[in-house]
């Protein structure tokens, strides 16, 4: 892990509402893998009072870092206003990455929104792996991201603009009913609710399931205990979700109901 003032080498809304930040570091591209994030402070537009917030690392080319964010609040409006030349301040890579490199063939990856940043990184591995890949994206309405490293999109949109209409955990659903996968393994990420409803429909088919938390975080490193999780069993009751995560075995957490 280290903390490192890097300067931006862009940062542009590539769709609507999408930002693509990029910047250089060499230290970090070495040793990042996919499902990890970074605790990040825009240094010129932070306030003083506004603490570090994470993003999972996009995608690593050569030696430069890419994330993808959208602007929720405060911090990510600020995010947003830094341009190319400007520093940010850089915590990372933190957290466990998703267990890519297991035994299974098929890679089922399920992003809710912006639940799809961490996924162009983890393609690049898994095509490595030579694991055939297909990746279901859900949104609102028509979200685009052609531009994006993904492999074998399947769309689902609430107002059944682009591909199936509906979530994109009904629309995994009704897939797996009509085609049969050679030993597949879900990678998911996205909104709470959204992680619950597919970590039910995981275990109902008795499918191997990791899923990736974006819940609020302070710290990003243990200490302040702010991100617990519920863990389903063993011996502590909660797991943090930046040190035990952001990435868990759905079977090993407890997510509310959807
Ligand atoms: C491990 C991890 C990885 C993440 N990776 C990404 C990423 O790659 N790209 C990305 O865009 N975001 C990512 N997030 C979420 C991102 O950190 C938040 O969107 C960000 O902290 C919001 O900060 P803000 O200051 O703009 O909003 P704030 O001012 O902190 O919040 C504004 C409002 O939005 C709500 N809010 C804040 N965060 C979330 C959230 N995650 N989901 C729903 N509501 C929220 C707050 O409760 C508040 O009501 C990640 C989160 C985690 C824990
Ligand atoms: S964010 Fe501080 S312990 Fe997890």
């Amino acid at each position: 892990m280290v903390q490192q003032l890097v300067r931006l080498e862009s940062n542009q809304e590539i769709a609507q509402g999408m930002f693509l930040m990029r910047f250089d570091s060499r230290r970090i591209a070495t040793s990042a893998q996919p499902g990890q994030f970074l605790n990040i402070r825009a240094t010129q537009r932070w306030s003083p009072l506004l603490l570090r917030r994470p993003f999972s690392i996009s995608r690593v080319v050569g030696s430069s870092i890419e994330l993808l964010y959208n602007i929720v609040g405060k911090g990510t409006k600020a995010l947003s206003a830094q341009i190319p030349g400007e520093e940010i301040d850089v915590l990372g890579p933190l957290g466990i990455p998703f267990r890519y490199d297991g035994l299974f063939e098929t890679a089922v990856l399920v992003a809710g929104g912006l639940g799809i940043a961490p996924f162009p990184f983890l393609t690049d591995f898994l095509e490595k792996k030579k694991a055939t890949i297909i990746t279901f994206v859900g949104s609102r309405s028509l979200f685009k991201i052609d531009m994006l490293h993904l492999r074998n999109v399947q769309y689902a949109t609430d107002d059944g603009s682009n591909g199936f209409r509906g979530n994109v955990v009904e629309s995994l659903a009704e897939y797996l009913q009509e085609h049969t996968l050679t030993a597949p393994k879900i990678f998911g990420c996205g909104p709470t609710k959204m992680l619950s409803s597919l970590s039910r429909l995981a275990q109902a088919k008795e499918l191997s399931c990791e899923l990736s938390l974006e819940g609020d975080m302070a710290c990003g490193i243990g200490i302040c205990q702010g991100c617990p999780v519920e863990r389903s069993n063993g011996t502590k009751k909660y797991a943090l979700v930046c040190t035990d995560g952001p990435t868990f075995d759905c079977r090993e957490i407890k997510l509310p109901s959807p």
